[in-house]
């Protein structure tokens, strides 16, 4: 996810024909637009992952889904799903065109307001897309705002982001890493055994599976520092998750002043998104099978 990239919206018909035109202001929902080929893509991706999730996903994140009331019916109204977030957790969903500058996303976030892209993928692109779409943004990240920690803790990175922001670019590396690997890429280990709650993992069939099931990932404890320092990959599935043991866990963690870390991380080599440290907790060390060998970001 690279989050400098302006926001685009379709192309405009100006004097000068179509021109692509950029925001990144927050927009009403236009569900009324919305095409029945939109409403059913989204109730595909639903069915298929409500029933990919079940013993996958963590108890928490298949809970508030449920009491948001999300359902494979027709594409949400944030108004609605905006009704219950707001009693829940304070949190309310803003509409947006796409990705937005990190300084407007951080912005949002430490004001628990969260930007969901509002247009969805086409039938061709179930599988996969670059991007977010509504179907990541709302499906994906939308339901643990209603749990109480995890939604202090994203309050808490946009205003750590806030201030990553004014320390420097690698700051901002670090604290990227940290969000990629928890809030989208994140594993949580339960009582009965480990659970997905990264929303780029619970909005994909192959990687809900593949980073389970999977021999080829490695599966690693939880360490702040660690996962700061750790590349990560945009392109493919994560060589590497990180397992929480709870939310409380990850809010504890992080609460901390960060800014003596960064100068510590600026001191340290970065670490390929695949390696295994002597130091590591390892659920699962992996065998690398289908691992491209560069590209890394
Ligand atoms: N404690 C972090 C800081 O001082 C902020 C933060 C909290 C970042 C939670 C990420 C998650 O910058
Ligand atoms: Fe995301």
């Amino acid at each position: 996810m690279n989050l400098n990239t302006p926001t685009r919206v379709e192309h405009q018909l100006t004097d000068k024909g179509y021109v692509p035109v950029y925001t990144t202001a927050v927009v009403e929902q236009p569900w009324a637009s919305y095409s029945s080929t939109d409403h059913e893509v989204w109730a595909t991706l639903f069915k298929r992952q409500r029933e990919v999730l079940v013993g996958r996903a963590s108890d928490e994140f298949l809970r508030t889904q449920e009491a948001m009331g999300m359902s494979s019916d027709r594409i949400p109204k944030f108004d609605d799903l905006n009704r219950m977030l707001r009693k829940a957790t304070g949190w309310e969903l803003v509409g947006v065109e796409g990705l937005l500058p990190e300084l407007t996303f951080f912005d949002h976030l430490a004001n628990r307001r969260f930007p969901v892209t509002w247009w969805i993928r086409r039938p061709e692109q179930l599988d996969y897309l670059s991007e977010p779409d509504l179907f990541h943004d709302l499906f994906g990240h939308v339901p643990l705002l209603m749990n109480p920690v995890f939604a202090d803790y994203m309050q808490a990175y946009g205003k750590g982001g806030v201030k990553a922001h004014g320390i420097g670019p690698e700051a901002l590396v670090n604290l990227t890493r940290l969000y990629w690997y928890t809030v989208e890429f994140g594993l949580i280990k339960q009582d009965d055994g480990l659970r997905i709650y990264g929303s780029g993992i619970v909005s994909s069939k192959g990687e809900s599976i593949h980073c389970l099931e999977s021999k080829a990932p490695n599966r690693i404890g939880f360490d702040l520092e660690r996962i700061m320092r750790t590349r990560y990959r945009i392109d493919t599935y994560q060589k590497t998750y990180f397992v929480i043991d709870s939310y409380e866990q990850l809010m504890e963690a992080t609460t901390p002043d960060f800014t003596p870390l960064y100068a510590k991380l600026a001191q340290q080599e970065s670490i390929p998104a695949g390696n295994v440290l002597d130091t590591d907790v390892v659920f699962n060390r992996g065998t690398g099978e289908g691992w491209l060998s560069d590209g890394d970001v």
